[in-house]
């Protein structure tokens, strides 16, 4: 917490991945989040508050909003709102939109320093752009560990994919896909339309993201010799993303075996078909990025 009043960064445990944290009202410091990872400054950050009244104070909730975070916070679920007029993040944390990113982090650590700072932290994922986020926290520390003052140890990330990220601004649509899934998110609030793909709404759309490496490809049944395969279900493999085709194993996984597969060096890594229900969609979409499909 000293280290936030100070301005300087911490690296933050959360259930999805490891965050890069720093005070949201300081300019400075929010600066420095942006130099560490490399960031674009026209990408704005998520602001993680430690409860709903905390996420009042920096963005306008309505009833559809509000539901959404009794539903689901605390919990990985990032909601983009309108802020409030005296809305204490800064400009360049919102990259200049009238609109503000909330999340509520469940892990009990993040947790614990949202509360004892009180205001709201901007944390991205705490890897330098364009790589898989970490989601232990050695990775967290090779990637961004010498920019912080401080770092808190929280263990591998359960979740281990980013934070669903929903906008309510006209009608309620998904930005990124994560693990509340669509349908549980379509069970509360009805129908979600798809993101639009200008930069003012969908910032994070353009950016370059979560490759390893290696080249990607996906929906490989039988890999190349000289190629590292993440496979999925049944059978015996260096990396298996889930022998048992269990998805939320496969979403805990996925980044570190990115990472483990592409420090050993392959021609390729290879990566079996996953199904695209439920959690499956958010692990496709982080696929297809770091396969360099999507922009
Ligand atoms: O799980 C997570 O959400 C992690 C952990 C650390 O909490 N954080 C994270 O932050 O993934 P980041 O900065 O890597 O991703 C934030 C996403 C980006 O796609 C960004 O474009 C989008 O949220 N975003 C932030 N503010 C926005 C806004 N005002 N309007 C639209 N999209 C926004
Ligand atoms: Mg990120």
């Amino acid at each position: 917490m000293g280290a936030l009043r100070a301005g300087r960064l911490i690296i933050l445990p959360t259930e999805t991945v490891y965050g890069l944290g720093g005070d949201a009202s300081n300019a400075d410091a929010v600066a420095a989040i942006f130099a560490a990872k490399g960031r674009p400054a026209f990408n704005p950050l998520i602001s993680h508050v430690a409860d709903l009244a905390a996420a009042e104070r920096i963005a306008v909730f309505d009833e559809r909003a509000r539901v959404l975070a009794q539903a689901f916070w605390p919990g990985p679920l990032t909601l983009v709102l309108p802020v409030t007029p005296d809305t204490p993040v800064c400009d360049l944390a919102r990259a200049g939109l009238e609109t503000v990113a909330v999340r509520c982090p469940a892990h009990p650590l993040a947790r614990a320093v949202l509360a004892g700072f009180g205001g709201p932290v901007a944390a991205p994922s705490a890897n330098r752009s364009g790589r898989p986020s970490p989601t232990t926290y050695a990775d967290a520390m090779e990637e961004t560990g010498e920019a912080v003052a401080a770092s808190l140890d929280g263990g591998p990330c359960e979740v281990g994919l980013e934070s669903t990220v929903v906008a309510l601004l006209d009608q309620p649509r998904l930005l990124r896909p994560g693990s509340v899934t669509r349908e549980q998110i379509e069970a509360v609030i009805g129908t979600l339309a798809e993101a639009q793909a200008d930069a003012k709404r969908s910032p994070g759309r353009l950016a370059r993201h979560y490759s390893p490496k290696a080249p990607v490809r996906l929906n490989v049944s039988r890999p190349e010799p000289g190629e590292a395969y993440l496979a999925f279900g049944p059978g015996e493999h260096r990396w298996n993303l889930s022998p048992a085709g269990d998805l939320r194993q496969a979403a805990a996984r996925l980044f570190a075996y990115l990472r483990e597969a592409d420090r050993t060096d392959p021609s390729a890594i290879a990566v079996a078909p996953i199904p695209n229900e439920g959690l499956g969609e958010a692990i496709n979409d982080r696929l297809k990025r770091a396969a360099g499909y999507v922009g």
